[in-house]
């Protein structure tokens, strides 16, 4: 894809793997928008571009922030959709131990988040006749992430809205590409060395995660798989359920028995 007209909007843009792909698509260049929470504004001026204070839980402030950015730039081209937030099963690490305020916070973000970029941008895209809309959800979309039963539960929740945007705007031009890594060097790790769980297959760099988005556009795929091994995984996953399940619950023993927790 030729990237010098197209106008491309990031939701956490300001740091991790939103940035690094405003990145990516501004030396591909494009122009860019950054939404974000903080240092949306900061962000942009690295690329000459629009930032603007966002919290995607509120539609109408995704709605300003496109209008301000096809008001300075033009229709948006390529929307990723990647604010997203990760909570925990803490303290008791039971599945349904997290607080209801996490999983509805976990939902917000990492679900409605998305459905109100879609709302926004779809009706311009349409109009023109084509978009890219991405979605960074996670490999715990495919697969489950031990230990964050909320997040494990939205992004699925979240890969399933994806699909559900390539089938219903396939036809009408709307490319739809989902990205679902494990284990990215971004202040989500918390700190962590090794990644913990979602590390048993190493962890890769935000610059990864935007390459392997850009070639999944090229390539017209609708996964993004930074860590290839999550094909197999979810292979293995569909077809034999209680080994995979079977395989999540030694995974959680090793972490516990190494860690005292299971991430
Ligand atoms: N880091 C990983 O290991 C990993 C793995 C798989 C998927 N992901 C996903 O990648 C995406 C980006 O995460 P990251 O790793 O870069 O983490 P990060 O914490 O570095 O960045 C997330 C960004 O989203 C912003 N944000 C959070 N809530 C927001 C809201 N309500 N409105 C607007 N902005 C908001 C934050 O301010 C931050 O800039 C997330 O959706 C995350 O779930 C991360």
């Amino acid at each position: 894809m030729d990237y010098s007209d197209k106008v491309v909007a990031v939701t956490g843009g300001a740091r991790g793997i939103g940035r690094a792909m405003a990145d990516a698509f501004h030396a591909a260049g494009a122009k860019i928008a950054i939404a974000d929470l903080d240092g949306a504004e900061e962000a942009a001026k690295a690329y000459d571009g629009f930032g603007m204070r966002v919290d995607v839980t509120h539609e109408m402030q995704i709605a300003e922030f496109v209008k301000q950015t096809e008001a300075a730039f033009g229709t948006i081209d390529i929307y990723v959709s990647n604010a997203g937030i990760l909570r925990t099963d803490e303290p008791s690490w039971d599945a349904a131990g997290a607080t209801d305020q996490a999983w509805r916070d976990s939902f917000e973000v990492n679900v409605m988040g998305a459905v109100h970029g879609a709302r926004q941008v779809w009706p311009g895209m349409k109009e023109k006749g084509s978009g890219v809309f991405i979605l960074v959800a996670s490999a715990a979309g495919l697969l489950g992430q031990i230990g964050a039963s909320s997040y494990t539960a939205t992004k699925h929740a979240a890969v399933s809205f994806a699909e559900s945007l390539s089938i219903a705007h396939g036809d009408e031009g709307l490319q739809v590409v989902c990205v679902c890594p494990q284990a990215v060097r971004t202040d989500m790790l918390g700190g962590s060395e090794d990644g913990g769980i979602a590390g048993a297959d190493g962890i890769v760099e935000p610059e990864d995660v935007a390459a392997e988005t850009l070639k999944a556009i090229e390539e017209k795929r609708f996964l993004a798989l930074p860590h290839p091994q999550v094909a197999e995984y979810e292979a293995l996953r569909a077809t034999q359920r209680d080994r995979w399940l079977g395989g999540m619950r030694k995974f959680r023993r090793m972490m516990v028995g190494s860690r005292g927790r299971p991430v």
